[in-house]
């Protein structure tokens, strides 16, 4: 009876995998989708096998290593019976052998902008895979030489520390799969602030901000008009990956530049860094949100100047138009520095 619900619980828990995996991997590389917008097209999309089985044997590893902890807590065995349950469990970890071949099967179709950022392109991606994969090595390592070949019995520390590595392995892989999704949550179809490519010209001309119904929290703590709009403009485009002045704060960020490189900047938004939408909205809106930064780097003061004459807005018009209304994945590399 408790094998058969175990077995069911696993069976129940691999397939929440199945769907969940579906739908991440259709985010990432929605392909066939494109064209014909049939959900089976986009749940079977190329990056979903690579990544099923990886997640699969994931699965299959902190299992096994879960169990060597769990072996050591049972003290009714001997020493002798305990290594032997320990090296049955650890045979969950030799398909760890197949995990750099999905990897790169994965890196391989997913788009080339992606790769490019967990391969050196960002810093933290970067760093993030590399702890990945150096961790998965190190468990595949002591599962291979200690586990299997040898026949080792792992102490409760041991195979607590390893689950550890595990764990930090799978973190670190789940932030690069976020990650290399920017900027789009569907993609090619949605940005990750939810604003569609298609609607970037529309917003560009008529504002982004100009029907958003939702008050302000705290709009009288801005001294003026302009540095609600520019409140507001951080609420729709920027807020889903920036703070002001919290994590990944804009006044961190863009606080030293002056005002003109922030005009600028922020015009070629999806070419300032690749992992930004392009700018969606009208040059007084980019000029209220330029004043935003400034105001709380100058420490939020009560009293502040009204950005912009009209030659500083055409020039942020014509930066825009430089940039394009398409997110820089769209573009040839080599058009862009
Ligand atoms: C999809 C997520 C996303 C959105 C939306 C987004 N950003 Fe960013 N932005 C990032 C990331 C990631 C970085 C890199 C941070 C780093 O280098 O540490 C960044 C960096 C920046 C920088 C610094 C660039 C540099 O060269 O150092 C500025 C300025 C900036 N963003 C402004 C904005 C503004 C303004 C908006 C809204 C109009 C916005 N971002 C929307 C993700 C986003």
């Amino acid at each position: 009876m408790r094998i058969s619900l175990l077995v069911l619980y696993s069976i129940a828990a691999w397939f929440s995998l199945f769907w969940i995996n579906g739908i991440l991997t259709w985010q990432l590389t929605p392909g066939g989708w494109t064209d014909d917008h049939r959900v089976w097209s986009g749940f079977f999309n190329a990056s979903f096998w690579p990544s099923l089985v990886f997640r699969t044997i994931v699965a299959l590893t902190i299992a096994s290593l879960v169990a060597c902890i769990v072996i050591n807590t049972m003290h009714e065995f001997s020493r002798e019976q305990m290594r032997r349950l320990q090296n049955r469990a650890a045979m969950l970890l030799s398909p760890m052998l197949f995990m750099p071949a999905l990897g790169i099967w994965f890196l391989w179709v997913i788009p080339s902008d992606s790769r490019s950022w967990v391969l050196g392109g960002s810093a933290a991606m970067t760093m993030f895979m590399s702890i990945a994969v150096g961790a998965s090595m190190l468990i595949g390592g002591y599962a291979v030489a200690g586990l299997i070949r040898q026949r080792l019995y792992i102490n409760g520390a041991t195979a607590t520390l390893l689950t550890a590595l595990a764990f930090g392995a799978t973190a670190g892989g789940e932030f690069v799969r976020e990650g290399v999704r920017k900027p789009f949550t569907i993609r090619e179809h949605l940005y990750s602030n939810s604003i569609k490519p298609e609607e970037v010209q529309y917003l560009r001309k008529h504002g982004s901000v100009a029907s958003d119904p939702y008050p302000l929290k705290d709009a009288e703590k801005y001294p003026t008009d302009q540095l609600r709009l520019g409140a507001a403009v951080f609420r729709f485009q920027c807020s889903t990956c920036h703070t002001i002045g919290g994590v990944n704060g804009l006044t961190h960020l863009a606080g030293t530049w002056t005002t003109d490189q922030k005009r600028m900047n922020i015009s070629k938004l999806q070419h300032t860094k690749a992992f930004m939408p392009p700018f969606a909205g009208t040059p007084a809106e980019l000029e209220a949100l330029v004043q935003l930064i400034e105001w709380n780097h100058a420490g939020a003061p009560a009293d502040w100047r009204v950005g912009a004459d009209s030659k500083s807005l055409d020039e942020i018009e014509t930066w825009l138009a430089e940039a394009g209304p398409n997110a820089h994945s769209d573009k040839p590399m080599e058009t862009h520095k």
